[in-house]
């Protein structure tokens, strides 16, 4: 058996730990016969376990406390500590994981509650479950949301060289918001996800481009975010915006300019430290293949 997860992109501007869209980047986790222990073969790195401490065990015990130990092998395409929802495709191929083992026959929507309450917040969960662009709540008890398909367009990804921690990230931002601008950054994500809906990308990368919850005070982390804003504002991209915690920056293109747009961000950035590539919106979210 083999399960398999989209990469995801939090937040697309004024959706802040709503909204997320999945990407197709993968982790994969192959499942062998069952162990003593649990072994999870992989090439991430010292850094990240290689047995029952591992997020993906974690998360499997959580759903089903005696899961039956197994050896395992992790792939992933997804980079890590980039924003692009690297640990949460280990949380929820986790879930998966205990679903199929012990067979659970979870619903998606019983997924996206159990995935929620670990991460803490649904916008990337949710589309590494569903696929797609995905809006959602979470109210620390339940969590509700909607699919939506995302627009034809090209998405190119700046993926920098360096790490940035979503804890670090989230560190810089604001104990609270004044009222008046909270009202004004909430209308902002509203209308990226009507404009969305709508498939009206010119509105929705308008929007993306005007967040007010988080990007003004991750900016002085990811210095490339203002390069990037500039010359998405004189090109013909609908938008761009910080991907997650950063500090990928993902932007949101019509059909057939991506090359464009990608060569005049070499002539911005020292392409030696930067991935930047095209993705394409994953439509499915978690799949087992048996
Ligand atoms: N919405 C989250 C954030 C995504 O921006 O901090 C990363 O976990």
């Amino acid at each position: 058996m083999k399960i398999r997860v989209p990469a995801t992109s939090a937040n697309l501007g004024p959706g802040f730990d709503s909204c997320g869209l999945a990407l197709d980047r993968y982790l994969y986790i192959e499942v062998f016969e069952p162990a003593n222990e649990w072994t999870i073969l992989h090439d991430l790195g010292e850094d990240i376990p290689s047995g029952e401490t591992n997020l993906l065990v974690t998360t499997a015990l959580e759903v089903v406390a005696d899961l039956k130990p197994h050896r395992l092998k992790m792939t992933s395409e997804i980079p890590l500590t980039r924003g692009l929802g690297s640990s949460s495709s280990v949380i929820v191929a986790g879930i998966e994981l205990a679903n199929q083992l012990a067979d659970l026959r979870l619903t998606d929507y019983e997924k996206m509650q159990i995935a929620t309450k670990i991460e803490g917040h649904p916008d990337n969960v949710a589309p590494a479950i569903l696929g797609n662009f995905i809006t959602a709540s979470f109210d620390s008890v339940e969590v509700d949301y909607v699919k939506a398909s995302v627009p034809a367009c090209e998405i190119i990804a700046i993926i920098p060289d360096y790490e940035l921690a979503t804890s670090a990230s989230r560190g810089a931002l604001p104990e609270s918001l004044d009222y008046k601008d909270a009202v004004k950054a909430s209308s902002r994500g509203n209308l990226l996800v009507a404009a969305m809906i709508r498939e009206d990308l010119i509105l929705a990368g308008k929007m993306m481009m005007q967040d007010e919850w988080h990007e003004p005070y991750r900016a002085a982390l990811v210095p490339e975010l203002a390069v990037v804003r500039e010359l998405v504002k004189t090109s013909s991209a609908f938008g761009c915006a910080l991907s997650g915690a950063g500090p990928t920056i993902l932007i949101l293109t019509p059909i057939g300019t991506s090359r464009e747009i990608k060569a005049k961000l070499a002539e911005k950035l020292n392409l030696e430290k930067y991935e930047i590539c095209n993705l394409n919106v994953d439509t499915h979210g978690v799949h087992v293949y048996k």
